[in-house]
């Protein structure tokens, strides 16, 4: 018999995303046979008082994604339990192993990071950390290359890097999955994959909500920290890498570090021409007044709610082609993308009065809010008109063009599949502790560059996409953002 144990089991992150997403897998049978899921967190309640929370909780989210049923929840509630611990303390830890019972123990922490250290030092003695047991750290794992070391230092002082499951949840979506198979699945893309005929690439993550009540986290991390050093270069390395031989954990992740390892940094010198920083203003979003961010915070700030930047990845395919990366909150759209932007024709034979631009083909692999991969090509406007009439067209690459093929029933939660693979002991969509260390690496010097040449923050409105800095962060170079509107 196997355990999930959820320290932080009473949280945001548990409540929101955890325990609907185990909800869900055990509505489609996918958990294992007869696995127990155990609550554990300071706050002292009954196992009966946790689960009205979780059913609760879980009820809400599963009926407004279409997926309740009393079945699936009375199958789910008799494997919940809940105990309250002091996970950084080793006695207190003892009942909670033995509950655990010989099997195979997964234990996911959802707490502060600051506490990751004491909690495996406390588990290692509790006889948590075995070879029959696996632990999952949900980011931020530290604010920069030293802090994560430090905790990773203790981390690795009590489980092998085997046991360890550093979650970016970005690579549970399931159209980043679909881009692996897009990449190798497939052999038309990837002779095109390269400097030769790739102009660009854009990654951008937008999101319309602020920073809010979140403040006290996000006023050390920024932009930057928060979005940047994971899930875009994530992002950015599923992009960029060179074939993997096999699709297991080191197969994939040592391509992943190549590709972090070739990123060229960013100094204080070239910071203002190749880096943007914003911060939003007091405005309208969405139809309704909101405050700055300032004022959310209480106080005047330097951290940025947005960045955008120009990467350059310094080897043999990608050199001489940038990866513009921009995310920010209160931005105009939710809207999560990586843009693959082709070289126009070498010579047009179309382009002349009015027979229609050429436009370059573009790859877009959408993320949210739908999950879509769509490739634009030119086309022949129909019509008997002498003269030709290009169009461009959005062929969506997704789901088939004659819907045979079978659609999902409802958008998973990414970590469903993370969970599941977790407990499976698949580490391929986890990051490892040297691509973690690159990634920090990298952004340490971007943030440097910013403190050395004194970059503050520009101010930006809510519901638009970040200062104007960011749109001549492209134009200067010739190009612009994809707007999404062609
Ligand atoms: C989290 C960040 O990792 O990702 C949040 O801490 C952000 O600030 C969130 O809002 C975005 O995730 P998603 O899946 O909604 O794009």
């Amino acid at each position: 018999m196997a355990a999930l144990i959820l320290f932080g089991g009473g949280g945001d992150l548990a409540m929101r995303m955890l325990l609907p997403s185990l909800y869900f897998l055990d509505h489609d049978g996918l958990l294992p046979e007869g696995l127990k899921i155990i609550g554990a967190a300071r706050s002292e309640e009954t196992p009966a008082e946790y689960i009205d929370k979780v059913h609760e909780a879980v009820k809400a989210r599963a009926e407004s994604d279409g997926g309740w049923s009393e079945d699936s929840w009375a199958r789910m509630k008799a494997r919940l339990d809940y105990r309250a611990v002091d996970a950084t303390d080793p006695a207190s830890l003892e009942p909670l192993k033995a509950l655990c019972g010989s099997g195979e123990i997964t234990s996911f922490l959802a707490v502060s990071p600051s506490l990751y250290g004491r909690i495996v030092t406390a588990m290692k003695t509790a006889g948590l950390a075995e070879r029959n047991c696996r632990i999952v750290l949900e980011k931020p794992v530290g604010r920069d290359l030293e802090s994560f070391r430090e905790i990773d230092d203790a981390v690795s002082g009590a489980f092998d890097e085997r046991q360890v499951f550093r979650i970016d949840h970005y690579l549970g979506k399931e159209t980043v999955q679909n881009l692996i198979a897009l990449r190798f699945g497939n052999t038309i893309f990837e002779p095109l994959w390269n400097n030769l005929t790739v102009d660009h690439v854009q990654i951008t993550v937008g999101e319309t909500v602020g920073v809010g009540d979140r403040w006290p986290y996000y006023d050390e991390y920024g932009a930057l920290r928060d979005m940047l050093q994971n899930h875009m270069l994530q992002l950015l390395c599923l992009v960029a890498m060179e074939p993997p031989s096999d699709l297991d954990p080191d197969s994939v992740r040592n391509e992943k570090v190549k590709v972090l390892r070739s990123l060229r940094p960013i100094t204080p010198e070239e910071a203002e021409r190749v880096t943007v920083r914003g911060q939003y203003v007091e405005g309208t979003s969405e139809g309704q007044p909101v405050p700055s961010y300032e004022q959310e915070r209480g106080q005047a700030s330097d951290t940025e709610t947005f960045v955008a930047i120009r990467a350059d990845i310094d080897n043999w395919r990608w050199a001489g082609v940038p990866f513009f990366m921009r995310t920010g909150k209160r931005l105009s759209e939710k809207r999560t993308e990586i843009v693959i932007q082709f070289k126009p024709v070498p010579h047009s034979i179309f382009d002349h009065g009015d027979r229609g631009v050429i436009e370059a083909n573009r790859l877009v692999i959408e993320l949210q809010p739908d999950e879509d991969i769509s490739l634009s090509v030119m086309n022949k406007k129909p019509g008997l008109d002498q003269r030709m009439q290009l169009q461009p067209i959005r062929m969506s690459l997704s789901w088939g063009m004659d819907g045979k093929e079978a659609k999902p029933p409802r958008r998973r939660i990414a970590y469903e599949r993370l969970l599941l693979d977790a407990m499976a002991g698949d580490s391929t969509l986890f990051v490892r502790r040297d691509e973690a260390e690159q990634a920090w690496k990298w952004v340490d010097e971007v943030s440097e560059a910013w403190s050395n040449a004194d970059l503050k923050p520009l101010a930006y409105d809510p519901g638009t996409w970040g200062p104007e800095a960011s749109d001549l962060l492209l134009s200067r170079t010739g190009r612009a953002w994809n707007t999404g509107d062609d």
